[in-house]
């Protein structure tokens, strides 16, 4: 898929305030600072589109971004980030918790998992309320230059076995870098191919 145009279409807290036509969303959830929004600007290869920060919980609203006039791409906040305290936690949770289970034109959730680190207790328990739900998802690794190839490769070998110890089979998985472009294409494949399947 190519992305020709990629527009801010408007902040809210509430599902009832998000931007108000009725098209396909895909959105992006993780850890706060997995590189959520970073990934969103690699993707609509505009540096500025979504705000980044090396802070974690930098994202506090859901964002909506319109592409080429016909579907939403979303930056949620992150979950899990320890320094915000149990109350800015909870809202922020009740903010993500309320969009992705009450959005009725949430399509695919991609899941970002740091490609450097172990699966968490956070992660683990966020995708088994997922499940619960039935909310369809899919993981994108994040990160994955900070690797050389054999240590990524055996990482992610890791994360996938960590996962089976829940889960009985495997979400499909993706691996991206926002610094080099990695996985651009194949995510943006991925996406054109879910949107399709919608319609
Ligand atoms: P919150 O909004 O706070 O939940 O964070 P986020 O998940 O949106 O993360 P964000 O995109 O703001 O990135 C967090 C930090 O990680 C920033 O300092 C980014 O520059 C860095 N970062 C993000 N993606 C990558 C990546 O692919 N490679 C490298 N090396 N750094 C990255
Ligand atoms: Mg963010």
């Amino acid at each position: 898929m190519k992305i020709s145009e990629a527009k801010f279409a408007g902040s809210s807290t509430r599902v009832q305030n998000k931007p108000k036509r009725h098209l396909p969303e895909v959105a992006f959830i993780g850890r706060s600072n997995v590189g959520k929004s970073s990934l969103i600007n690699m993707l609509c290869r505009n540096g500025r589109l979504a705000m980044t920060s090396a802070t974690p919980g930098k994202t506090k609203v859901v964002n909506h971004f319109i592409i080429n006039d016909s579907w939403y791409l979303v930056d949620l906040p992150g979950y899990g980030y320890a320094k915000m305290g149990q109350k800015g936690r909870t809202e922020l949770a009740a903010v993500v918790s309320d969009y992705i289970f009450n959005s009725e034109e949430l399509q695919l959730l991609f899941v970002l998992i740091d490609s450097r680190h172990d699966i968490g207790a956070t992660d683990l328990d966020f995708l088994a309320e997922l499940g619960e739900n039935r909310i369809p998802f899919a993981i994108i690794f994040t990160k994955c230059d900070k690797k050389g190839p054999n240590a990524l490769a055996a990482q992610i070998e890791r994360i996938k076995e960590q996962i089976l110890q829940e889960w009985e089979e495997l979400p499909p998985m993706l691996v991206s870098s926002s610094e080099s472009g990695a996985g651009r294409e194949e995510i943006l494949e991925y996406i054109a191919q879910i949107l399709e399947t919608q319609q």
